[in-house]
């Protein structure tokens, strides 16, 4: 009997979808098997996060599953890269929790907190290489961080492989930060990031600055981690062809300073497919590009 234990939460099994724990259950192909439920890898209930006594995050509730690639959309300023940055707890949250494969973060020593960050990939919405390390030493970093003792042969091949990966040449690796252009910048970023081999990736805005052709290079990246390193990804970006391409989902985020206290500030939350049926106006008008209404809004808000 197999397990269900790498199954895609995004394909529900079919014959009579399975709910419990231990449940046993026939598949799609007639194999019979028993339901395993993991936790969600990334889980966040009621999170809100305050600054200068004004809500940027409230009560934002969120569970991505294993192999589940997540794109947070939303206008500037609603709390995307806050939102990346809590669920690693670089930003405390004012209130609520988050769970990384069901352990609350807020439980742990910083010791604890700093073993479970390696198994996070977190590409920075500007490329954040170090820049008085060579690019071979930024890749390394997380690499030495998990197992200090790697030797050097096995930490330049690492190196090679991971550039490789992200479709550069060895000889880059001798190179310093401020000699490459800011896409091969964002590619050195998602080496580095991969480099632990995580099991969860932030990507905040990988796409933001790059030229199209560029742009769907990191797209491919991120759907190989996705396919070949079965990482779960939660993808912050404003590129809507972006979201559609790598997710499977959509959530968005609206501005709270927009938002009556009792709104919700997840508008939407779905099949990326689907969210152009969506009836929503903040929807439709954010994945449309509509800046007239928000424009004339703005405009009235100043009292013009
Ligand atoms: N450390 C901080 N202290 C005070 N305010 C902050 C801090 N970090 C973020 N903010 C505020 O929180 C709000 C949300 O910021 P955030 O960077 O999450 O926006 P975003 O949705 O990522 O926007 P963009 O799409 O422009 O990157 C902004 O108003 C920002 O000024
Ligand atoms: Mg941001």
């Amino acid at each position: 009997m197999a397990d269900e234990e790498d199954r895609n939460p995004a394909e529900p099994a079919t014959g009579g979808e399975p709910v419990w724990e231990g449940q046993v259950y026939t598949s799609a192909d007639g194999t019979r098997r028993v339901l395993r439920r993991r936790p969600p890898v990334l889980e966040t209930r009621a999170l809100g996060v305050e600054f200068d006594e004004r809500y940027v995050l409230h009560d934002i509730s969120l569970k991505v599953s294993k192999g589940e690639t997540v794109a947070i959309i939303g206008e500037s300023g609603c709390g995307k890269t806050v939102f990346l940055k809590t669920a690693i707890r670089l930003i405390e949250p004012t209130e609520g929790t988050v769970l990384f494969n069901g352990i609350d973060l807020g439980q742990l020593n910083s010791r604890q907190l700093s073993e479970v960050r390696t198994r996070i990939g977190f590409v920075f919405q500007q490329a954040a290489l170090f820049d008085s390390m060579s690019i071979g030493e930024n890749i390394m970093f997380p690499i030495l961080q998990t197992n200090p003792r790697t030797p050097q042969s096995e930490l330049r091949d690492r190196v090679a492989e991971l550039l490789y990966e992200v479709g550069m040449t060895p000889e880059v690796a001798d190179r310093m930060p401020v000699e490459l252009s800011g896409g091969m910048r964002k590619r050195v970023g998602f080496a580095r990031a991969l480099a632990a081999e995580p099991e969860l990736m932030l990507y905040d805005e990988p796409t933001t600055g790059l030229d199209p052709i560029m742009s769907d290079v990191i797209n491919e990246l991120m759907i190989r981690a996705r396919d070949n390193h079965k990482v779960t990804g939660i993808v912050v970006t404003h590129d809507m062809k972006s979201a559609k391409k790598v997710a499977n989902r959509i959530v968005m985020f609206y501005p709270q300073s927009r938002l009556d206290e009792e709104q919700d500030q997840i508008v939407y939350d779905g099949p990326a497919d689907e969210i152009d049926d969506s009836k929503d106006r903040r929807v439709t008008q954010f994945v449309e590009g509509l800046a007239g209404e928000r424009l004339m809004e703005m405009t009235l808000a100043r009292g013009a």
